[in-house]
């Protein structure tokens, strides 16, 4: 039966893959969490710690995930199926396309939210709403938008819109050209905020910061666990892991490019675009004398997305030029996370094209209406649904709303275990020869080797560390770190 199922194209070559998985990985993640990330756990010492747990879950699980998608070719779930199943395996493993699956249609309606309060205020910056305006005047602002439910769900079903359009053309009609123009154009878009940001007499200050270690910034040796699992988990969700979107779009790889040189420069790729957020965030904030510790102390928001909506518009408001940057950084995020969506759109789509013989455009304005309409949940719990619990009797989720119940669901449950599963299959499940067939093309033995050995071994004990500490956390046994 598996032999019979549709097939969905091919990436014309290694450029565009590149860009269409780091297009995957690249989105508010990297702009907005790994900076304030950073500020808060020591700069530096952050950085490093995250790029150290980048080597070892990251990168092993990335290349796991585009190794399984090339050998199975379809969707994550039919693809795992397949693996499985030529391996000897029972097929009930494809519960990883599953789990990936579900995980990436919930963040695909979270993050069409947050895109649709981007879009906003790309209008409102250009408008010149935040010029010179005061720490009042932004509350206000986003207040106004934040309490006005019709305006967002205007901003969320154009972006659902936009998000459908692209996959229901399909992998070579619609992602691809789709990503030719917006990954070159969000990379334009972050060296035109960089440089305005290094010729900033607060460039120096504003980087030091950012990336010099600062033992006196994490107040408690405790406090360097927290650094520890904060960079942990950043190092796997910023990849995009465990949603099956890497490991469907490494369905479409040909067969001819080498997986692990070429994940590689995707995961240098998304660490640069996240230390170059931070090299444009922290100057900027200094610069107009919103000093970082400040931001760290809540001025005017805290770290949540009161620091892009709320800190960032008042700091742009105070420089020159300040209504054309702005809404060229609200744009950036709408770009970083348009190219998130359609990569969390697609696994489910193709599987509901394999499974049911549905055209394209069928399963992905199905699957799109879906998560539109978690989205306007979503996008409720922050207004007219704020005081509503969904699971308001159980006890770990007593004190969620729809947003943080569905945020803790997938980010916190789903997808690291997604990882792990993916770990143990492609690790302990799949043979020596099988992985080394794929992944090392009879070239590369070492670079293997250490692939083997961190994914059997290393790579899985760090994500139990990872998915332990967020039950923990949400139990309420570790004290509230944000
Ligand atoms: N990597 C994304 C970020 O850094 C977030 C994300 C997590 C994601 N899982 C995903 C995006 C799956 C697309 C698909 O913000």
């Amino acid at each position: 039966m598996l032999d019979n199922i549709p097939e969905h194209g091919h990436w014309s070559g290694r450029l565009v893959f590149i860009l269409a998985v780091s297009g995957s990985a690249i989105s508010l993640g990297n702009i907005w969490r790994f900076p304030y990330m950073a500020g808060e756990y020591g700069g530096g010492i952050f950085v490093i710690t995250y790029l150290v747990f980048l080597l070892l879950i990251g990168l092993p699980i990335m290349m796991a995930e585009i190794m399984l998608g090339r050998m199975g070719g379809h969707s994550p779930i039919y693809s795992i199926r397949k693996v499985a199943e030529t391996n000897g395996q029972h097929r009930y493993w494809q519960v990883i396309g599953w789990l990936g699956a579900i995980a990436g249609f919930l963040i695909l309606s979270l993050h069409s939210v947050f895109a649709s309060w981007s879009m906003g205020y790309i209008f409102r910056a250009a408008s010149g709403a935040f010029e010179g305006v005061s720490v009042d005047g932004v509350k206000a602002v986003f207040g106004f938008f934040i309490n006005d439910p019709e305006k967002q769900l205007a901003w969320h079903t154009l972006f659902m819109l936009g998000t459908y359009y692209v996959v229901s053309r399909g992998v070579n009609r619609g992602l691809e050209p789709a990503i030719k123009v917006l990954m070159p154009l969000l990379l334009l878009i972050l060296l035109v905020l960089l440089g305005h940001a290094v010729v900033s007499d607060s460039f120096t200050e504003g980087v030091r910061f950012f990336l010099l270690p600062d033992l006196g910034r994490i107040s408690y040796l405790e406090q360097m666990s927290h650094v520890i699992l904060a960079a942990m988990g950043q190092a796997f969700f910023t990849l995009s892991l465990g949603a099956g979107a890497i490991m469907a779009y490494g369905a479409y790889l040909p067969k001819n490019i080498p997986i692990m040189s070429t994940t590689l420069t995707i995961v240098l790729l998304d660490t640069c675009v996240a230390i170059i957020a931070g090299m444009i965030i922290f100057p900027l904030l200094f610069s107009t004398g919103l000093h970082a510790v400040d931001v760290v102390n809540g001025l005017p928001g805290q770290y949540g997305p009161e620091l892009i909506f709320q800190t960032l518009p008042l700091a742009f408001g105070q420089i020159p030029g300040g209504v054309f940057y702005a809404a060229v950084f609200f744009l950036l995020l709408v770009l970083v996370a348009w190219t998130s969506a359609i990569a969390l759109l697609e696994p489910f789509t193709a599987y509901l094209v394999e499974r049911f013989s549905f055209s394209r455009q069928r399963a992905a304005g199905m699957l799109a209406t879906m998560a539109w309409l978690l989205g306007i949940a979503t996008l409720l719990s922050f207004n007219e649904w704020s005081d509503f619990r969904l699971l308001g009797n159980v006890a770990i989720f007593a004190d969620k709303t729809i947003y943080q119940l569905l945020d803790f669901l997938a980010s916190n449950i789903l997808l690291p275990l997604g990882g792990l599963m993916i770990a143990i299959f492609a690790g302990w499940v799949l043979d020596w020869h099988t992985t080394e067939d794929e992944l090392a093309h009879g070239q590369g033995y070492s670079s293997y080797a250490i692939w083997r050995f961190c994914i059997r071994y290393i790579t899985p004990l760090l994500l139990v560390i990872v998915f332990c500490y967020s039950l923990l956390k949400a139990l309420g046994e570790i004290p509230g770190v944000p």
